[in-house]
């Protein structure tokens, strides 16, 4: 398996009769012929003929191509291929980059699942990966011009159109023009961050990104299995939640937390002047390696000050590592009442 989030599983295409198969099937539908593996206008797709073709896409000496087979509730429903663009390729679309330049093609089989987001949904998770994991500099993809599905579909996933290529596809007898498109390493870090409070549903994310906040800073000093502190760390945010005493606000990309900053309100003992007063407690302030420096963490922080105005917390307060001081300083925090301390 390749990738897996909620109903969505991405899985190796197999040479095997149930991968060919399932292809067969979906290229013996004219719906999708309509939109793709129809070259000519009498295209057919025998059992053997897809087999020798996309048993190539397996074997594929000297490309590097990575045919898919999309699952949705356990359930194929499609095919996607990535593959990292070769020479003739990135001369064919006169892209420089030199390394990491990969291509996608799609297609959902099952045609009832078509325009329900579906596709944008896998797309969004593939790149991601070819992103975070491939470590891909560029991803591009040439749907023909009129298939303007694709294209809202792809823009939706965060592609740009580029250039028209001429003529560049043979679809249905006839010599197609095709978009262009591509998305940035750059755009993709940066397009789409939304800033949010994390729900139940977030907690495994929010544990993950807890043990590779200590373990960037302070592995040599654990003391429990990574299971144990899940199993902990889990109960302790879930109880958070549950009891509404922490906030933990997380910035999130195509569904992926990239940073989080955690605040814990604390009431304070009623005083006939004000019976009512809370304060916050800042902790656990994270941001991914690859998304630092680019404003992430301090547009999670304005949200979070914003957030504590609204609900008149009197002060947030934290302490910082010395790292981290400055930035702290330039967010407004400032030395002042200074709490005394002493260590139990
Ligand atoms: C292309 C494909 C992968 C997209 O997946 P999908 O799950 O249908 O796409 P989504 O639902 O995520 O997005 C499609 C968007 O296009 C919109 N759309 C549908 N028909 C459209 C049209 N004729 N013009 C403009 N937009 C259209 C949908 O409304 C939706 O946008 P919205 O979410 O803003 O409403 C899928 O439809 C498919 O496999 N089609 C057949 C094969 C194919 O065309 N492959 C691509 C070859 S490059």
């Amino acid at each position: 398996m390749i990738l897996k989030d909620n109903n969505i599983t991405i899985r190796k295409m197999e040479d095997d009769l149930e991968h060919y198969s399932l292809i067969y099937k979906w290229l013996n539908n004219p719906q999708v012929l309509e939109y793709c593996y129809c070259e000519e206008e009498n295209t057919r797709w025998t059992y053997e003929k897809v087999k020798e073709y996309f048993s190539r896409k397996l074997i594929n000496p000297g490309r590097y191509i990575v045919p898919c087979i999309i699952e949705y509730n356990n359930k194929p429903v499609g095919f996607l291929q990535y593959y990292v663009l070769t020479e003739k390729d990135k001369q064919y679309y006169k892209i420089d980059e030199i390394i990491n330049v990969y291509g996608m093609d799609i297609f959902i089989g099952e045609t009832e699942y078509w325009n329900k987001g579906l596709g944008t949904e896998v797309f969004t998770l593939v790149i991601a990966q070819l992103f975070n994991v491939n470590k891909a500099k560029k991803i591009v993809i040439d749907p023909e011009a009129w298939n303007e599905r694709a294209i809202k579909c792809y823009e939706k996933s965060g592609f740009r159109k580029i250039k028209i290529l001429k003529e560049a596809e043979r679809h249905k007898g006839i010599n197609r023009d095709c978009w262009l498109m591509e998305i940035t390493r750059e755009e993709f870090l940066n397009n789409n961050i939304s800033i949010r409070k994390a729900t139940s549903n977030d907690i495994n994310q929010l544990v993950e990104l807890r043990w590779q906040h200590e373990y960037e800073e302070e592995k040599e000093c654990f003391i429990t299995s990574k299971d144990e502190f899940v199993r902990e760390c889990t109960k302790f945010l879930k109880d958070g939640l549950d009891k509404n005493q922490w906030v933990y606000w997380i910035a999130e990309k195509n569904k992926e937390i990239i940073a989080n900053i955690y605040v814990k309100k604390i009431r304070k003992v009623p005083k006939p002047q004000k019976l009512f007063s809370e304060i916050g407690y800042v902790t656990n302030v994270y941001t991914k390696a690859q998304y630092r420096n680019k404003g992430i963490g301090s547009k999670l922080l304005g949200v979070v000050k914003e957030w504590a105005r609204e609900n008149e917390l009197e002060l947030l307060f934290l302490w910082p590592s010395e790292k981290s001081e400055s930035f702290y300083n330039r967010e407004g925090f400032v030395k002042d009442n200074e709490i005394i301390e002493y260590e139990v």
